[in-house]
């Protein structure tokens, strides 16, 4: 991380409804990044607020029978909470009814009016409510539908004042095209180009306030508001002092990366850059749109009635938990799938299982043989010394993926290393080495678990907080030591014998949820895999022919039976289907199989098939993927292996 500024912005939410999982992930994601700059020492901004004028508000106020201000009011305390909830360390939270704000947007429309940059003119177009939006007749579906929510659009013919948008066009072009940075993931920067091939219309930015009242009125027309979108944008330079703090917005502006939806990519992409060249301003640094988080393969809506409430998450789990997953799971750009099911799973095996065990395997180690204070430990060995290296690597490449907005594949390479250190005492075995009165081995191997948790707890430490200053507490780090977490002094390991620290017993950090299902509650399936794959029988006697694997090697691939519970096409993806299906003792997983062009999804729903159950999980077009089916395949046709006689219970052992 370079920057020594960095001001980082999440869009300003509506308050026409309480937040959702949706408003949650932007802010969480905006908080992790303001917290890995603060500890690199990056001179950080970051601001969230409301976006309180528009029809959406004014609606949402009369049916829930209030003025919009009372409707405004009482929702912005629900995203104050629940950023009070969940940790987030905004510097500043702007509601644009305030006059800070409204009196910068104000200025803005007058000097661009007086600059002939505003202009009225009469003017027909179809509006959609639900967008907030303007569109001409060529954008519509059918000539009648929002291109971008599908509703039916309100025909309007009105005079109103225009921002002469399309004198922008080319420049844009240019700009985003010369700025590769400019506009993120790159193929969001390749629709915006491709939303510019056609010709760019002027902004309509009033509405009459016969139509709606509530708004920012235009200084030179009283009839009228400003339109919501107009207004909106200008939160990002008016909460740092443009127009008022010249100094401040100055030390910000240019340093800003905006953190938005896909679903308000042609705000920011079209309207905010020229609104701020016409301004004279110049452009932030990046607009990074992520995907949607989906339930399922469909988008969260309240009509769906498939929203997931933040509050209850974190009521409910933990708010350091669900910040993990919300990072975890979803790359940066990419859509996600929210279950709770995938919640728990993640749960138990990455936190519960990986992380938690580490943890208390080394405390209660150290403090049973060494009072919880390691010795010295003698010169380290390989083994060791591998381990330390991997954790110094995770550092590095943490550092890597935040920078590419890959967080996701940062905090896998975290994990990994989590369970690499699991592994390292399986195959070191420090309850032998206790046994054996090896106290030396013992301090050394102690000593190194100790250190790749220091790292790795640092590494994790901006996205759970809580959860790792209580690891980092257990470790025995003073409470400067704590908070130490840039990435250079993770990099640098601690001089051993300086270190005079004293570990402390705490309850599990993570402790398992286990799922209640009608049978049986649900096994801890990974924890089994590793288990079995450690105490698989040693083949290295034997010498094994090229091509050919030994029953050994091959029984380390385990097959099992499993009912298909439900399938479902992925969207955009026309040969996989994502799969619910049961192995048996309540391990139902999810699993993406490439069959969707030879099996509809009800013609697999109810099958037994086979499942290589123990095949490590990855992620298959945003679902995760825990498992693989065997088909019988060549170029042209794909047969799922099914059982003898079709049915057979799930979880049975094949081989
Ligand atoms: O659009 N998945 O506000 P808004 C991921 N006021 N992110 C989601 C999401 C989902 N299913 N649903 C919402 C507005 N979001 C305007 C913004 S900015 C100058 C004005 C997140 O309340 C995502 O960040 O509809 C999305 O862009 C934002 O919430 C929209 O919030
Ligand atoms: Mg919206």
């Amino acid at each position: 991380m370079s920057n020594s500024t960095f001001y980082v912005t999440t869009p300003i939410y509506y308050v026409n409804d309480k937040p959702h999982i949706g408003h949650a992930y932007t802010t969480v994601l905006a908080d992790v990044l303001a917290r890995y700059h603060r500890a690199a020492g990056d001179d950080v901004w970051f601001l969230t607020g409301t976006d309180e004028h528009g029809q959406k508000v004014q609606k949402a106020a009369e049916k829930n029978g209030m003025t919009p201000i009372e409707q405004c009011d009482s929702t912005v305390v629900r995203f104050q909470e629940l950023w009070k909830r969940l940790g987030i360390t905004n510097d500043d939270f702007i509601r644009t009814t305030e006059e800070r704000h409204w009196k910068i947007v104000q200025a803005i429309m007058q000097d661009l009016y007086d600059r002939d940059l505003i202009y009225k003119a009469e003017y027909k177009g179809y509006y959609c409510v639900a967008c907030e939006r303007f569109f001409t007749e060529k954008d519509l579906i059918d000539g009648k539908l929002c291109p971008d929510c599908q509703r039916e659009v309100d025909t309007i013919v009105e005079s109103n004042y225009f921002f002469r948008m399309s004198k922008y066009q080319d420049w844009l072009i240019q700009y985003i095209t010369e700025h590769p940075d400019f506009i993120q993931p790159a193929f969001r920067a390749n629709e915006t180009l491709g939303f510019l091939r056609k010709p760019l219309e002027d902004l309509c930015i009033s509405r009459p306030k016969s139509r709606l009242s509530w708004g920012i009125e235009l200084p030179f027309d009283r009839d009228y508001v400003c339109y919501v979108w107009f207004d909106a944008l200008i939160n990002y330079i008016s909460a740092i002092g443009y127009g008022v703090d010249q100094a401040r917005f100055e030390r910000y502006w240019t340093s800003c990366i905006h953190l938005i939806g896909k679903d308000i990519l042609t705000t920011h992409s079209v309207y905010w850059p020229t609104m701020l060249h016409a301004i004279g301003l110049p452009m932030p640094k990046t607009i990074f749109a992520h995907g949607w988080w989906l339930t399922g393969s469909r988008k969260m809506s309240k009509s769906l009635g498939n929203v997931v409430n933040p509050m209850d998450m974190a009521d409910k789990y933990g708010v350091d938990a669900f910040r993990y997953f919300l990072l975890a799971a979803m790359t940066p750009g990419n859509d996600a799938s929210f279950t709770e099911e995938d919640f728990l799973q993640r749960f138990n095996t990455d936190l519960a299982n990986d992380l938690g065990n580490l943890l208390s395997r080394v405390v209660k180690l150290s403090i049973k043989n060494f009072g919880g204070t390691l010795p010295a430990p003698p010169p380290l060995q390989p083994l060791e010394m591998e381990l330390l290296s991997k954790a110094a690597m995770a550092v590095k490449q943490l550092e890597n993926e935040l920078n590419a907005m890959k967080l996701d594949r940062g905090i896998n390479a975290v994990m990994n290393v989590v369970r690499e250190a699991n592994k390292f005492l399986e195959r070191t075995a420090p309850w032998t080495l206790a046994k054996e009165g090896k106290t030396d081995r013992l301090a050394a191997v102690l000593y190194t678990a100790a250190q790749t948790l220091e790292i790795v707890s640092g590494l994790l430490f901006p996205i759970m907080p809580e959860k790792m200053t209580q690891l980092r507490r257990s470790l025995g780090l003073s409470e400067a030591e704590i908070v130490k977490t840039d990435f250079k002094s993770l990099s640098e390991f601690a001089d051993p014998s300086a270190t005079n620290r004293t570990m402390v017993d705490m309850p599990p950090l993570f402790p398992r949820i286990v799922v209640e299902k009608p049978e049986e509650a649900a096994p801890a399936k990974p924890e089994k895999q590793k288990k079995q794959e450690i105490k698989a029988p040693k083949t290295k006697d034997v010498v094994v022919p090229e091509g050919m694997v030994t029953i050994e090697q091959f029984f380390k691939t385990q097959l099992r039976t499993a009912k298909v519970l439900e399938a479902e096409r992925i969207e955009n993806k026309t040969r996989l289907l994502h799969l619910k299906v049961d192995l048996g003792n309540g391990d139902v997983r999810s699993l993406v199989a490439g069959i969707a062009q030879q099996y509809a999804p009800e013609d697999v729903i109810g099958k037994t098939i086979i499942v290589v159950a123990n095949l490590m999980p990855a992620k298959i077009a945003g679902f995760e993927s825990c498992g693989m089916l065997l088909a019988a395949k060549n170029e042209t046709s794909l047969k799922l292996v099914t059982v003898d006689g079709g049915d057979a219970e799930p979880g049975l052992t094949v081989g």
